[in-house]
């Protein structure tokens, strides 16, 4: 399978994205990402052992020195303390501001590296290695790097693009199957919110892909990405459009800090966050009663969930919500659809209406 080469087109900082087989064994990307001796590589105690020294070994093949940085897993680590390791390992080995600062990871590993790099003497180049289905198919793309506050999720960060992504979907065969699920509720997003043919072509091979059938999950991270890249070039800084990625995230991130950080996967709480979106709009006239069976069908036959988790009651939720960065002058902003494949932004929904749609996905 030849590698498809997609671009971000984003002026002087466009990059490109390779998604294909075999990418951490040949070196064919290497060279105007590299250029000089020295390249700094962050993973965590998890990835590295199953990929790191593969990574070293190609790199060190053509003749370029690694530094490596493990950082602990989980998304409870995702923090000022972790992030602090990545900058002890690249000041301890002197590290300059044009060494490359590599990320081979899932999204925690990405998030956390980028913010780094974004921040290391005022700007490292970085390339992103996603190792997650979900990193592949979103986190690695669209330089939104940051850490978690106790009070909320990627509240501390700043945007910083990556010089290349490059995917090897041969990573995935070590990816344990929850974390692949996990990942599915981002692509799923995407023909939500903008890709109906796709929310169609999923239905049509949810299984396949479920069964890690190589082929459909390239075609998988390439109409992501394309989707991603694509909202990307138009709205780097979320003015306006690039908001509607967060669809079922303002709940989802409620979910993660209340439960507290890595209890639910991140692509759980997306899930469960998705349906109540999806209730809110129907609510609101916007979604047929068929058309929220179809989502919640298509996210079940994911393995996802559609609720939320039975340890938080509805209350929770809208104190976690008013930290998001959707906020404006203190009012809740969501993304909504109006009909499938068609996200929207709204402040429409009263407190009320927002309520009764976290009670119908909740046990309390
Ligand atoms: P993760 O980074 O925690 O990875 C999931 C688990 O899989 C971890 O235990 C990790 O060590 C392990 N893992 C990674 N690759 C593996 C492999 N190939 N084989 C075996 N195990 C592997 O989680 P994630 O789902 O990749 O990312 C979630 C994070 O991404 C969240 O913090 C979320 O906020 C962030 N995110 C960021 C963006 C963005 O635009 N920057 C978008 C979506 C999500
Ligand atoms: N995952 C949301 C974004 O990149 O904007």
């Amino acid at each position: 399978m030849n590698p498809t080469v997609l671009n971000v087109a984003l002026g002087q900082r466009s990059y490109p994205i390779w998604i294909g087989c075999g990418l951490l064994d040949q070196s064919d990307w290497l060279d105007p990402y590299v250029p000089g001796r020295r390249v700094a590589a962050v993973s965590n105690e998890t990835v590295a052992p199953l990929y790191l020294a593969r990574l070293t070994a190609l790199l060190e093949g053509a003749g370029k020195k690694v530094i490596p940085v493990v950082l602990p897993d989980g998304e409870q680590f995702k923090n000022w303390e972790t992030l602090n390791q990545i900058f002890d390992g690249l000041l301890g080995h002197n590290c300059e501001r044009s060494t490359p600062i590599l990320a081979l990871g899932g999204g925690v590993v990405g998030d956390m590296t980028g913010f780094a790099a974004a921040c290391y003497q005022r700007g490292a180049p970085f390339i992103q290695v996603p190792t997650t289905l979900l990193a592949q198919v979103d986190s690695s793309v669209g330089g939104k790097t940051a850490i978690n506050h106790p009070l909320g999720k990627n509240m501390i960060g700043a945007f910083h693009q990556p010089k290349l992504v490059l995917a090897d979907l041969d990573t995935l065969d070590t990816l344990p199957d929850q974390e692949l699920r996990a990942g599915l509720a981002e692509v799923i997003k995407y023909g939500l919110i903008r890709d109906l043919p796709f929310l169609a072509w999923l239905e049509a091979h949810m299984a396949g892909l479920l069964a890690r059938d190589k082929s459909l999950l390239a075609e998988a991270v390439r109409r992501s990405c394309e989707n991603k890249a694509e909202v990307v070039a138009r709205d780097e800084r979320e003015g306006g459009e690039r908001a509607l990625l967060n669809l079922g995230h303002t709940f989802g991130h409620a979910i993660e800090a209340g439960m507290g950080y890595g209890v639910w996967l991140h692509g759980e709480a997306v899930a469960a966050g998705t349906m109540m979106a999806v209730d809110l709009s129907y609510q609101l006239g916007w979604l047929s009663q068929a058309d929220v069976a179809r989502v919640e069908a298509l996210l079940t036959q994911a393995g996802l969930p559609v609720r939320g988790p039975a340890a938080m009651t509805a209350d929770q939720y809208l104190p976690l919500m008013r930290h998001d960065k959707k906020v404006q002058d203190g009012h809740l902003r969501l993304v909504l659809l109006q009909g499938l494949g068609h996200g929207v932004v709204s402040d429409q929904a009263t407190p009320e209406q927002i309520l009764a749609a976290i009670r119908s996905r909740s046990d309390h």
